[in-house]
């Protein structure tokens, strides 16, 4: 197939029948999770963590190279303290109880977003974690934290200014911006999945999901099983996937 407008050849991988090799969760409804079982939101947070694991771990025997998951978002500091602090906890927790093993397994790990806005001591581990686990290959997981499309694309919007006010770059392609935004150097997503019956992707990978394939699943994050995944990806196989191709 040629994909004559594919920059960098991001958007391989289309024909009917393929495995998406870069899957990108928005991972929903933990709170409803909890709630309904009469618990605080953060006791389906800390479940949701669990599931992130499980799923990471199943993913290269799906063919899944590329894991992309919307842990926290630029809108999610509108909640309440006690649930954005209990959420930063579990973020440095896992990061903490997780990086031997991940590195173990073979994961390279990297987080999107804006740090600025994280605790000193997250955005630490956050990089100390990257710069472990950097020479990883068996598969990518990358997690948004603090992240929003739109703020994403003003960031990548003043980097480029600045390269083009370096003479850099004079006139700016899609590249030059792909470049600048926070997944420089990844695959664009093949699949977006979004769990616990919302149909909106909430501000997750507008550019980089342009032409991703979307799957709605009812199914709560804390529910959500690598059985639930796999079936999913069985039903992406039968997608034909055109890019604007007649
Ligand atoms: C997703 O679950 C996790 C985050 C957004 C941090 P929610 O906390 O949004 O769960 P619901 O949608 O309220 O059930
Ligand atoms: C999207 O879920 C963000 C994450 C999963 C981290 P939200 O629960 O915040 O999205 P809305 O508010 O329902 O759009
Ligand atoms: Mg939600």
């Amino acid at each position: 197939m040629e994909l004559a407008q594919d920059v960098g050849g991001k958007m391989a991988g289309g024909a009917a029948g393929a495995r998406p090799r870069h899957v990108a969760i928005i991972m929903d409804g933990n709170g409803r999770w909890a709630t309904e079982r009469g618990w605080p939101r953060l006791v389906g947070h800390r479940r949701g963590a669990e599931r992130v694991k499980q799923i990471a771990r199943a993913c290269p025997d799906l063919g899944v190279d590329w894991l992309t998951i919307y842990a926290f978002s630029t809108e999610n500091w509108k909640r309440s303290t006690e649930e954005v602090l209990g959420l930063m906890k579990i973020f440095r927790r896992y990061i903490q109880h997780e990086a031997q093993g991940m590195a173990a397994e073979g994961v390279r790990l990297r987080f999107i977003g804006g740090r600025d806005r994280l605790d000193r001591k997250l955005q630490d581990l956050m990089a100390s974690i990257e710069a472990r686990t950097a020479g990883n290959t068996r598969l990518n997981l990358t997690v948004a934290i603090n992240y929003g499309g739109r703020d994403e694309l003003l960031r990548a919007s003043n980097r480029l200014a600045a390269r083009i006010a370096q003479g850099d770059v004079t006139e700016a392609t899609q590249a030059d911006l792909e470049a600048c935004l926070d997944t420089a150097g990844h695959p664009d997503p093949d699949l977006v999945i979004r769990t616990s019956g919302e149909t909106r992707t909430s501000n997750f990978l507008p550019w980089q999901a342009a032409y991703a394939e979307y799957e709605f699943t009812p199914t709560l994050w804390p529910d959500f099983t690598p059985e639930h995944l796999s079936r999913i990806l069985d039903r992406f196989g039968l997608r034909d996937r055109r890019f604007g191709g007649a």
